[in-house]
């Protein structure tokens, strides 16, 4: 872990405010939620770790499934078109649908996702997301129902976001060091 670690220049939250972050959406889920059992999706890979934790904030019956999404490169990124390499096992016709994210950047990924499960006539979906990135003068396209915390526009990893796919395993949130990526 120390070689992680190293990398990171500032904590932008720590394991015990992430833990209350996720408690408190947990917590409102559960409240909105009861009677519903909901299907947590979660978005792979970054939200597996959020997802792991908020299902455990929730203490109304829920299940989960996985959808694994992949843009096609930088300017496909930005028009939002993203291709399926793992769709759902479960089928989403009439159940209510909570997507779980880490983390929301422009919103493209999500407002594709949700166009597609909204096609499947789910009763109902919302979106819980980990964090939001603020980008001044730049709103998401979509709006999450749940958000946990705002993160600032920076190059962020750890808690499920990595850099070349690494850093997901920091139970932090931190800012990398450029040295680390250059
Ligand atoms: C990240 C993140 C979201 C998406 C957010 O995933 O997990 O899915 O980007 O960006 P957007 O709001 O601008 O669409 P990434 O493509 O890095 O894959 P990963 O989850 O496997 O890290």
């Amino acid at each position: 872990m120390e070689e992680l670690h190293q990398d990171i220049s500032d904590v932008i939250l720590t394991e015990e405010e992430i833990r209350e972050v996720v408690s408190r959406v947990g917590a409102e889920i559960s409240a909105d939620y009861a009677g519903k059992n909901p299907l947590i999706v979660a978005v792979l890979r970054g939200a597996f770790i959020f997802t792991a934790d908020l299902m455990r904030a929730i203490t109304v019956p829920c299940s989960v499934d996985f959808m694994a999404v992949s843009s096609y490169g930088d300017s496909v990124k930005s028009s939002g078109v993203v291709r399926i390499v793992k769709d759902l096992d479960t089928k989403v016709e009439g159940r209510h649908v909570i997507i779980a994210e880490d983390i929301l950047d422009s919103g493209l990924t999500l407002s594709y996702l949700i166009k597609l499960l909204r096609a499947r006539r789910p009763a109902s979906i919302e979106v819980a997301t980990f964090a939001v990135k603020d980008i001044q003068g730049k709103e998401p396209a979509i709006e999450p129902r749940y958000v946990g915390t705002h993160v600032p526009n920076e190059f962020i990893v750890g808690y499920g976001l990595d850099y070349a796919e690494r850093y997901r395993n920091l139970p932090y949130i931190g800012v990398l060091k450029p040295e680390a990526y250059v």
